[in-house]
């Protein structure tokens, strides 16, 4: 299987050249790996949290938006959506804060830090702090383990939310799983050089400060009027600099080549005036950024097009989550009633299905002399139906792994109403086509039902 790699970027602000350097760029080159899956999104939920401004809000979809795919982003490789149209995502969130310690949420950083703040004016502790600021590693995680991130590129003031993912997914397994692990426990990604940008005053580059260097938004002018406020401290040209202490210096590494950053740093001790270090600075990240910048404007303009990227996006992010919710909404008991035996018994029981008189698996032999099998309900519906093996062998081996698997693992949406059944790249049957989406949905859950993995049963 290959690595599953998501990322996600609060859409509370206009992108900078932190979001660039920490997040954008690495998960780009990360996406172009060949063994890697990934899922980059636009994390418009967690942007109510901070922002009640609507308009804001949506002009940050469509910058980030923009600037994702100008710098690169192919759609067709990536998974590329909003969060806010993958509706099983605050589902998901749900069933995870329900077993989430309360306690877990009060030691989050982001929580205390605003109960610090209150404190040290003076007022109630959580005065001003909604529940979505409170209980946003929830979604955070949910966003993680909708889709069974292996790895999640992020900087490092998000590596506690990442181990408070690993806690709630082992917790979920735990409670609900039986053995069987529903959610991968992922791992946060931090690059030691490109971690975090200093912003204008020297702390982290983030839109929660004021203190970013836009990306593209007005132009190279804004570019080298955010630049020219990057403080520094008081040497005059001709004195010798510490680079390495140097906020420009930083910035200037995160763009640069290092035999170019070796000669920046060579400068600056042989005392390199700051307005030229400044200078030299926007020149080289122009050289950059001039180019994607244009890809960016032409993107900007065409906001339907990116509609249309997003959408194909959600789409493509769906046919994970779909299956999968309704795989938890069996493990926790949110079950259809057509499917429900008997009131106590939460699986299919033993003797039942050692009787065959839940679904069971035929075969035959088709007019061409193929081999294939179907699988069928107690009332003799077909449920599924395999492709033509020219082998017995290979139809048997296709049966008994999806046996082993069961049927969630292997579903996989078509379009709006099929239902494929997959291992790994290869489809090996196919359900009957649904008449609605709701239908295909009882299928799904019937499916599910009827075939549990086998280690689970
Ligand atoms: N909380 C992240 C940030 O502020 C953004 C984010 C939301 C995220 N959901 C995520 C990042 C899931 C990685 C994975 O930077």
């Amino acid at each position: 299987m290959n690595t599953r790699v998501l990322t996600g970027i609060t859409t509370s602000g206009t992108p900078h050249l932190g979001n660039y350097v920490g997040a954008i760029r690495p998960a780009i080159q990360a996406s172009q790996q060949n063994n890697v899956d990934a899922f980059f999104f636009l994390a418009d939920y967690h942007a109510l949290i901070k922002s009640e401004d609507p308009a804001l809000i949506a002009r940050s979809r469509l910058e980030i938006a923009a600037t994702w795919l100008a710098s690169g982003l192919d759609p067709k490789r990536v998974t590329f959506y909003r969060q806010s149209d993958v509706p099983e995502i605050p589902e998901l969130c749900w069933m995870l804060t329900c077993v989430t310690a309360k306690g877990l949420m009060n030691r989050a950083h982001a929580y205390k830090a605003s109960v610090d703040q209150n404190t040290a004016k003076g007022v109630e502790a959580d005065d001003g702090i909604n529940m979505g600021l409170f209980s946003y590693p929830i979604l955070m995680a949910a966003d993680i383990l909708m889709f069974n991130a292996h790895k999640v590129p992020v900087g490092r003031d998000q590596t506690q939310h990442l181990e408070m993912a690993r806690d709630i997914a082992q917790r979920f397994n735990h409670l609900f799983g039986q053995g069987h692990e529903f959610f991968v426990l992922p791992e946060a990604v931090i690059s030691e050089d490109v971690a975090t940008l200093p912003g204008l005053d020297g702390r982290k580059m983030s839109k929660s400060y004021g203190n970013t260097v836009p990306l593209f938004e007005g132009g190279a002018k804004a570019l080298n009027s955010a630049i020219a406020k990057i403080v520094t401290d008081s040497r005059g040209p001709g004195e010798p600099k510490d680079a390495d202490a140097s906020h420009l210096y930083l910035i200037y590494k995160a763009f640069a080549q290092p035999s170019e950053t070796a000669n920046f740093h060579a400068e600056l001790s042989a005392g390199m005036g700051w307005g030229d270090a400044k200078k030299r600075l926007c020149e080289r990240i122009e050289q950059e950024m001039g180019r994607l910048r244009a890809h960016d404007e032409d993107w900007m303009a065409h906001p339907d097009r990116i509609e249309e990227i997003l959408q194909e996006g959600a789409r493509k992010a769906r046919a994970i989550a779909t299956p999968f919710i309704h795989e938890l909404r069996q493990a926790v008991g949110l079950r259809s009633l057509a499917t429900s035996r008997t009131a106590s018994s939460s699986q299919p029981n033993k003797k039942e299905k050692a009787s065959g008189k839940s679904a069971r698996y035929v075969t035959f032999r088709d007019e061409a002399g193929q081999f294939r099998f179907r699988l069928l309900a107690q009332d003799g519906a077909e449920l599924l139906s395999s492709i033509a093996f020219a082998d017995p062998k290979q139809a048997g081996a296709a049966m008994r792994a999806l046996q082993q698997a069961g049927a969630q693992a292997c579903l996989k949406l078509e379009g709006t109403l099929g239902l494929l059944i997959v291992q790994g790249e290869q489809v090996i049957a196919k359900a009957p086509d649904s008449a609605s989406t709701e239908q295909r949905e009882q299928l799904i859950a019937t499916l599910t039902v009827a075939m549990p993995p086998s280690d689970a049963a």
